[in-house]
């Protein structure tokens, strides 16, 4: 290992057209937080940079779509992101954006010198035009008739009712979202970078310097490497952006995965006036928080921009995290299947620290993971409440009752086989919580804490100091077995501030201690709490969380996705359209038979399908089970005509629990078939089935 003078951090700069979701949490700043904490607490130069990432498009056509400029969209939602991650103590040094003139600068110059070094290709395309507005079109800036599903207002690059990936070819009558004129083809110039000249160089620095690098991280960059590097164009024809620096660029823009990540370096020169030490300096620790889907962009093209420019650090590490996943289902933002953070802060006020500790216990560091508000609620129980809470709880608690309100003192003439392991496991647990952390293992840091709670829990179960407190030659076993607790009060507050700071900081204003306790080269230590100091009575950690307020979520998750009531739906996917993203997992989680088993399934037969008002994705099904006749209302409307299904043969969740939708009670689930584009088909055989058949 090398050593550092200075850590720079930064996670990924969120697209500035809509809010941030728990996934967005989970990936890169909730991680990327716990790490700069706990360098903080480590007394090291540490800097942490962030920022909204304005350009791109999907933020003009959200603009469109709304009616309103690109400026009035990265307003609003730079304000409502910022405050997400004030509130959830995401601590940033400082949170720019890229639409700030200090960005523009550093952004343009960059891409200048690279320019003048003669790095780029120049090369000449067609592109589409319009002829009206004067102005080349993304894909996604040309709509028209889906030729899969007559959706009549299919974007160039995908049809988001049924799902396909179109290219402007095959719209039917495509138009101008612009101006509704027809596009042409036209040439266009624009300017190439060609990594694979760059190519040996990063098989050198990924493949083989960095071989420490995460599975996941290093894994993409490999089968990126090994399929070889082609030119990027790094500019775009667009009126939103960065302009290109260079006579006859008009209406050219840098493209945004070309300005995003020099948003990092901007950020800093907003941030300090020694920017150039965290940028320029070879002793600096650079380190990308991000998601899975940025791993490219940060492990390759980035370091090969930053190496074509020179002067620059290249990251020491990127650990990247997969993705979280809702409910067994992939995060969607344009069917609102999120959780959304400014909507979490609303639900449960006070309860920050809750979703960082579930988002951190179960962060998708290795795999995919899935985040369900029953895991939440359990966690919060019986994790939070039941083991953390409860052992500070208790230890307070009984000093009041015990010690008379004041930390008693520490007999060593008696100290006993239990008080020193409880001794060896704090410093056994700080070793360990260090390395991990150090190492990016949130997850395995964090769960040692808990157990270390745990440990403290067992410690006062087998001591019994309640039971003692009646003989009176016990005071000094008593004494040791409280004093012990408290100091290990103490040390729970530092290694647990840099994932629950919130809860950290109760801890300090129980035990009257200041801030500077919680430096890390403190935990460990058993003289952090004086003798005879008073402390103050016990107020609770945690509260429990409620199966209602649980339910109230998952139904709140349900309701929102399929009506699309909520309106914050725009996809949040790459910011040209381009499928970076690798595939996701295809399978759920194991479950045992007797899961399965729990399912009624039968056979049943459409009698009737009719729309549900002012609900576009509903339909509302009379359904003949054999037995008896069912309503159950589905979110299939988008897909089939109400007339083309009746008559069709259906299988049946029977015994789902009714739910009401838009005043109508549902009872039941079709199942149905959804193919990669988001088609829905139906999965009975030609052979017709009586209803009512079962289905296993
Ligand atoms: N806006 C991108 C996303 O949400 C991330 C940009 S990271 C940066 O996927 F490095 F480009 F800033
Ligand atoms: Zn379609």
């Amino acid at each position: 290992m090398k050593d550092y003078k200075r850590i720079l951090v930064t996670a990924a700069l969120p697209y500035a057209n809509g809010p941030v979701h728990i996934g967005h949490l989970a990936g890169c700043y909730i991680p990327a937080d716990i790490y700069v904490r706990y360098q903080r607490a480590q007394k090291q130069d540490v800097k942490f940079v962030g920022g909204s990432d304005e350009h791109g498009v999907p933020i003009t056509i959200r603009a469109m779509k709304e009616g309103v400029s690109p400026q009035q969209i990265v307003d609003k939602y730079h304000a409502i992101i910022k405050d997400s991650f004030e509130k959830m103590g995401i601590s940033f040094d400082i949170y720019s954006r890229t639409t700030s003139p200090v960005h523009h600068k550093t952004a343009a110059d960059f891409f200048k010198k690279l320019y003048d070094d003669g790095l780029f290709e120049e090369k000449e395309t067609e592109q589409y035009y319009d002829e009206k507005a004067k102005t080349f079109l993304a894909d996604r800036y040309i709509t028209g008739t889906c030729p899969v599903c007559g959706n009549p207002n299919a974007y160039g690059d995908q049809c988001e009712k049924c799902g396909s990936s179109l290219s402007p070819e095959q719209l039917i009558n495509p138009r101008s979202t612009l101006s509704d004129a027809v596009p042409v083809k036209k040439m266009t110039k624009h300017w190439y970078f060609p990594l694979q000249h760059y190519e040996p160089w990063l098989k050198q620095w990924v493949l083989e310097d960095h071989k420490e690098w995460k599975n996941n991280v290093y894994g993409q960059c490999k089968s990126w490497l090994d399929n070889g590097l082609q030119s990027r164009a790094m500019t775009r024809d667009s009126n939103w952006g960065v302009k290109v620096p260079l006579p006859d660029a008009d209406g050219k823009v840098l493209y945004v995965w070309f300005d995003a990540p020099i948003g990092y370096i901007s950020a800093t020169k907003e941030l300090t006036d020694q920017w150039a030490d965290y940028w320029c300096k070879e002793d600096t620790k650079l380190v990308h928080f991000i998601g899975k889907d940025n791993i490219v962009f940060h492990c390759i093209i980035f370091p090969a921009m930053l190496k074509a420019h020179g002067g620059f650090v290249l990251p020491d590490n990127v650990p990247a995290n997969e993705f979280l996943n809702i409910e067994g289902e992939k995060v969607s933002t344009s069917r609102n299947w999120a959780v959304w953070v400014h909507e979490y802060l609303k639900d449960f006020p006070g309860c920050e620290d809750v979703l960082r500790y579930v988002l951190c216990a179960n962060a998708p560091e290795t795999k995919d993971n899935d985040f369900t508000w029953k895991d939440f609620q359990d966690r919060n129980n019986s994790e939070l409440v039941a083991i953390f809470g409860n052992f500070v709880n208790r230890s307070l608690v009984l000093m009041h009752k015990l010690c008379g309100g004041k930390v008693p003192p520490f007999h060593n003439a008696i100290i006993d086989a239990d008080d020193k392991q409880l001794m060896e496991d704090i410093g056994a647990a700080k070793i360990k919580i260090t390395q991990s952390i150090e190492e990016y293992r949130f997850r395995e840091a964090l769960f040692e804490i808990i157990d270390l709670s745990r440990k403290g829990n067992q410690y006062l179960q087998k001591k019994e100091p309640w039971k003692k407190a009646s003989a009176e030659n016990e005071q000094q076993q008593i004494d040791n077995c409280i004093h012990l607790s408290l100091q290990l009060t103490a040390n729970l507050a530092i290694l647990i501030n840099p994932f629950l700071p919130a809860t950290a900081q109760k801890i300090l204003h129980l035990l009257k201690v200041v801030e500077k306790m919680l430096d890390w080269k403190n935990a460990g230590s058993f003289k952090l709490l004086s003798v005879g100091y008073t402390l103050r009575a016990p107020e609770l950690l945690f509260r429990k969380i409620e199966d209602s307020e649980i339910a109230a979520q998952v139904e709140k998750l349900r309701t929102n996705a399929i009506t699309g009531s909520n309106t914050q739906n725009a996809e949040k996917k790459s910011a040209d359209g381009n499928a970076d993203q690798q595939p996701a997992n295809l399978l759920k989680p194991e479950i045992v038979y007797d899961d399965f088993a729990k399912l009624d399934l039968k056979t049943g037969k459409i009698l009737s399908a009719q729309k549900v008002e002012k609900a576009d994705k509903l339909l509302k099904l009379e359904i003949d089970l054999g037995f008896e006749k069912r309503t159950i209302v589905s979110g299939i409307a988008l897909h089939f005509k109400p007339e083309e299904i009746v008559g069709k043969q259906v299988v049946v969740v029977a015994n789902l629990a009714p739910r009401k939708m838009r005043g109508i009670e549902s009872n039941g689930m079709i199942l149905m078939a959804e193919d990669k584009n988001g088609r829905l088909h139906f999965v009975n055989t030609e052979e017709a089935i009586a209803p009512g058949a079962g289905v296993s």
